[in-house]
């Protein structure tokens, strides 16, 4: 190994060197081509540390660290992400063959690379082109149109649109819906906003009532375009005032999943894949109820 795996990844927040974690997530580059208002992964108390292109930690070194990661916590699933993660095409060619299972979340404002067909491209798209281009950037939707527009035809990575749902776009996500329909993304789900603790953004709701109008609308979709809208039915039931706080008191996502943030020329582990600083109270990440859905199903039907 180039490097000590110690100095070139640091745990800390309670995730241990003989911690078992079947999830994890790796933000290849700090660099980002847009700068969204909502991200998390730049807020100020979180680790990000962007240091160019010449002083990240070099490709080999970055896989070789993932490749020790794997065999010592059994990791079996890898989200890639950034910044932007298609700044590190190279890496991610090779870093998806590490892993049985990969997922790769992009702006999609850079061509998609072929990265075989048991890796998802999860890409990034907010609302229809006005509401998108406040939260992304003016001019991103149309700029990830035209690149789904333009999948070369032998691509055979699977594509599925995202939509990070907050006040300003939950009263036009079906409009998203519409638009997405006769394009090659295979489907899409809903994720809803993380707030920091003191979130200045106007990007997220006050309580977990506020945000159930935008919930239900979810729910309505997922009636309308049972396929094509992937949320669990069950996890949106568990987004509710009733349901929430316990799902994620008890977080699933910050057992199982390992998140590395790079920091500069090192990685560290923030207090879940969010960061640091975030209201676990409102948090709205459709993993988190996804998953919570998941095991319940597991667990065999509920009582009443
Ligand atoms: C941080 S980005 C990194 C990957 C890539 N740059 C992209 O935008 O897809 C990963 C995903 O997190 C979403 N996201 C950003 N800020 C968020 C927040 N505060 N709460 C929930 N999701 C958020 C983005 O919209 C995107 O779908
Ligand atoms: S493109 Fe992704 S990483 Fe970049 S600012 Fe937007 S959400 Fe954050
Ligand atoms: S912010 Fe969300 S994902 Fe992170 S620990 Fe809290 S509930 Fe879990």
């Amino acid at each position: 190994m180039q490097r000590d795996l110690d100095d070139i990844v640091r745990l800390g927040n309670g995730y241990t060197r003989d911690g078992n974690y079947p999830f994890a997530l790796v933000n290849v580059t700090n660099r980002c081509n847009l700068s969204c208002p909502h991200c998390f992964v730049f807020r100020d108390d979180n680790p990000n540390l962007a240091v160019g292109a010449r002083r990240e930690p070099d490709t080999d070194e970055i896989l070789e660290a993932l490749a020790a990661l794997r065999d010592r916590h059994g990791i079996g699933f890898m989200l890639w992400m950034g910044g932007e993660p298609l700044l590190r095409r190279d890496l991610l060619v090779r870093g998806v063959q590490l892993f049985p299972h990969n997922h790769v979340v992009t702006n999609g404002t850079i061509p998609l690379v072929e990265l075989g067909p048991d890796t998802l491209y999860i890409v990034s798209l907010d609302g229809p082109e006005d509401v998108n281009d406040i939260m992304r950037g003016e001019g991103t939707y149309r700029r990830v149109m035209r690149m789904l527009d333009r999948l070369p035809d032998g691509l055979s990575t699977p594509v599925q649109v995202q939509c990070t749902v907050t006040p300003a776009n939950q009263g036009r996500l079906g409009e998203l819906v519409a638009a997405l329909q006769g394009t090659r993304v295979g489907w899409m789900t809903f994720s809803f906003v993380v707030p920091a603790k003191q979130d200045e953004t106007g990007l997220v709701w006050g309580s977990l009532e506020e945000r159930m109008s935008a919930v239900e609308e979810v729910a309505r979709l997922k009636a309308e375009y049972p396929e094509f809208v992937r949320n669990r039915s069950r996890a949106l039931e568990l987004m509710s005032p009733e349901n929430a706080p316990a799902v994620t008191a008890a977080c699933l996502t910050k057992k199982l999943l390992l998140p590395l943030w790079l920091d500069g020329d090192h990685f560290t582990t923030p207090y879940c894949c969010y960061g640091d600083d975030v209201d676990c109270s409102r948090c709205g990440a459709w993993v988190v109820f996804d998953m919570a859905a998941r095991m319940e199903a597991s667990a065999g039907p509920r009582a009443g």
